[in-house]
């Protein structure tokens, strides 16, 4: 090429000027990106910016995983869960996807009216007043059944909740051994050492051992999970039992009683931070794979967030306690930011689709 006189009638300097040109638009466009990204981060403050793997992991399984959703045949969860499984058939087939099969593991002991729409095992709620009102306190328990009485063909399992909606194909995130898992921002472990010591005695390690995650989303082997379940449940309940732990954890007693559980075995688990994002403090969807919708979403009619005040604008997964939210929601107004016009078009594309929608 180099060696030829004229390249057509585009002389070889302009075409170098060109490429150079891409170059530098690219590099801007690139540097746009990454400054743009971190910079919300920085504003949001919401999130450690680190993002850590083991050392000398990289590349991705790509083995196939199974979706496993616990849930209650509550109003609010089987909606919920209706929602989930539309857009895990959707995303199951697009190219970059390891999902396998999907089940609902249903802990409220009975089968219900939607075992022939989902993929369903029911196993037993834990003794009552064993969860002390506390319900996610089930969760531990109906892994421990599900793993001992279901024949799961994957060998990975994604840890999946109803209020999940997959945005992007998922793959499979975690690295052989490792399983891999969402950060939150408020599990800290090293917060509350004190406590954490009572179930992670000072000979194991560092209180940083504990992951500051949850079980959910995480994506982990089978036989991992097979091993930590039962330690789960047995911290779980042993954190609720005790006063100080219930008052330091709250609400999130179960997350940390899975974290401390896998640091007991020894595991720890590849943060993702992409792995899902929250409405409405995320603002795009981006690559990452999972809304959350967890928060409710309050807006003005000029679109700002007024949030912790009920918005002229809103959608609030707590709004729809004893039924089904209707069909074709309301799209919010010009300015709420993509995720939750993402949301509500995701929740509003099932409903349309799902048969009996409102009468089931
Ligand atoms: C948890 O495990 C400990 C030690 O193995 C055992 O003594 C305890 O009874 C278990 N607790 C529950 C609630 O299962
Ligand atoms: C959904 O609601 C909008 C108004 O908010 C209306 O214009 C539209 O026709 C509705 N679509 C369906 C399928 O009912």
């Amino acid at each position: 090429m180099i060696g030829r006189k004229n390249m057509g009638r585009v002389s070889p300097f302009l075409l170098v000027l060109l490429g150079f040109g891409f170059f530098i638009g690219t590099y801007n466009l690139l540097t746009l990106v990454m400054h743009k990204g971190s910079s919300s981060v920085k504003e949001e403050g919401l999130y450690d910016p680190i993002v850590r793997r083991p050392d000398g992991v990289s590349g991705e399984t790509g083995a196939k995983f199974h979706v496993a959703l616990t849930a209650t045949d509550a109003p609010y969860s089987k909606w919920q869960c209706r929602i989930m499984y539309y857009w895990y058939k959707k995303m199951r087939d697009v190219l970059g996807s390891d999902m396998g099969g999907f089940t609902r593991v249903l802990h409220s002991g009975n089968p219900d009216n939607l075992m022939d729409e989902i993929p369903t095992v029911v196993v037993d709620p834990l003794p009552e007043g064993l969860d002390r009102g506390y319900i996610v306190l089930n969760r531990p328990w109906a892994f421990v059944q599900w793993l001992e009485k279901a024949t799961i063909e994957e060998e990975y399992i994604l840890m999946a909740e109803p209020d999940h909606i997959f945005v992007n194909p998922l793959p499979n995130l975690a690295h052989g051994d490792h399983p891999s898992a969402f950060p939150f921002f408020y599990i800290k472990p090293s917060d509350h050492e004190k406590v954490i010591r009572k179930y992670y005695p000072e000979e194991l390690g560092p209180v940083t051992n504990v992951d500051p995650i949850g079980n959910s989303p995480v994506i982990i082997k089978k036989s991992t999970l097979e091993k930590i379940a039962p330690t789960w449940m047995n911290v779980s309940l042993r954190m609720k039992d005790d006063p100080e732990t219930d008052k330091a954890f709250g609400w999130v007693l179960e997350m940390y009683g899975y974290a401390v559980a896998s640091a007991l075995h020894g595991v720890r688990h590849i943060l993702r931070k992409d792995f899902m994002l929250q409405p409405p403090w995320d603002l795009e969807i981006g690559n990452k794979f999972i809304i959350h919708y967890t928060y409710g979403c309050d807006y003005n009619m000029k679109g700002e967030l007024t949030y912790g005040k009920i918005g002229e604008w809103r959608f609030d997964k707590r709004s729809h306690l004893n039924g089904p939210p209707p069909r074709n929601l309301s799209l919010p107004p010009p300015g709420v930011p993509e995720s939750v016009v993402r949301l509500v078009k995701a929740v509003n594309e099932a409903t349309a689709n799902i048969p009996n929608w409102d009468t089931l």
